[in-house]
């Protein structure tokens, strides 16, 4: 493969119309021995074409238990990244290089590491949207599912830096009571629900259930009635006995919801600008014509540096045998 074709950071190569990506796929992931992990995020096509649709946390878990030579990554490049560093010597690809993270982007290595210095006593938790330069300097990685135990688990007096998302560490912070010093980074989607536009759906549908992920500012997980991982919000819905739920986290989600629940109504919760849909932009970046190419010609593959694979490996290591100890 011509390096040339990857400036874009992704595999610009034409596909003719009359092949169908779906059959294509399936036949290449077998040949290749090839494993496509999607995160909730995605597309509903590419949801319905991967071997495991996830949360961070159990898709990290996939990536370090699979045999599959390959692992194409429908999700982001943090979670490629991870991928790569539980599994060096297996190829990673992520369809599209691009499609990054505000959460991951608001939390620069330079700015972090004189932050950490300030604060010499501390142990440092991070989320996993956060860069493998983070989380090289990060003690244990946690994830929306575990970062309450995560947390938890520690002596009381121990003082914690939690980072990069603001919002899910004041969340924590406030149910734990823990310590904790917060990075000021978030996520450009969940940081746009309209509070008043929630307030009149609740308003409109008085029996729904309000479900929100911790990425969410405060005054939005004030109005929710279960706050959760993706994974969590899903088997909340799954389990409840309301019918209708208004959902404030990313609209992917909403395609596994309806096929668990085809007899419940799920609602998106409004942002507050003229856009009906939340959707992520940089998970949106994936498409099934650049999977089909990412796969057939196996780039865009994630490479890194055998050192920072080291140093970022460890906390992500401490985060699934504590995850392992939970049950979860
Ligand atoms: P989880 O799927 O782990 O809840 O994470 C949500 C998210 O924002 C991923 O980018
Ligand atoms: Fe990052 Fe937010 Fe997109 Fe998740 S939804 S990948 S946290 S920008």
């Amino acid at each position: 493969m011509e390096m040339d074709l990857l400036t874009k950071g992704f595999l610009d190569i034409p596909i003719d119309l009359s092949v169908d990506l779906f059959s294509e796929i399936e036949k290449l992931k077998k040949e290749k021995n090839a494993i496509i992990l999607a995160h909730y995020y995605q597309d509903a096509d590419i949801q319905d074409i991967a071997d495991f649709i996830g949360d961070s946390l159990a898709l990290s878990q996939q990536a370090a238990k699979t045999d599959a030579d390959i692992i194409l990554f429908a999700g982001v490049h943090f979670m490629a990244e991870t991928a790569k560093i539980l599994c060096p010597q297996k190829k990673v690809l992520l369809p599209d290089l691009n499609a990054g993270c505000s959460l991951a982007d608001s939390c620069p290595a330079d700015k972090f590491a004189e932050f950490k210095a300030q604060h010499p006593d501390h142990l440092v938790i991070s989320y996993i949207n956060c860069s493998a330069d983070i989380k090289a300097l990060t003690d244990i990685i946690c994830t929306s599912s575990n970062a309450e135990q995560i947390v938890q688990s520690l002596p009381k007096d121990q003082k914690i830096i939690f980072a990069p998302d603001k919002n899910l560490g004041a969340y924590i912070r406030k149910k734990t009571g823990r310590d904790m010093v917060l990075w000021d980074g978030s996520c450009m989607v969940h940081e746009i629900f309209s509070i008043e536009k929630i307030t009149k759906l609740k308003n409109q549908f008085p029996n729904a259930k309000m479900i929100a992920h911790p990425e969410c500012e405060a005054a939005v997980l004030e109005l929710a009635d279960y706050v959760g991982s993706t994974s969590g919000l899903l088997s909340y819905a799954q389990k409840s006995d309301a019918k209708e739920f208004i959902v404030a986290t990313e609209a992917g989600i909403l395609h596994q919801m309806n096929k668990a629940c085809p007899e419940k109504v799920f609602i998106a919760a409004p942002p507050n600008n003229s856009c009906a849909c939340n959707d992520c932009p940089h998970m949106k970046l994936n498409t099934l014509e650049k999977l089909y190419n990412c796969l057939k010609y196996e780039q865009p593959e994630i490479i890194m540096p055998a050192d920072l694979i080291e140093k970022a490996r460890k906390p992500i290591i401490r985060m699934l045998e504590l995850s392992a100890q939970f049950g979860l």
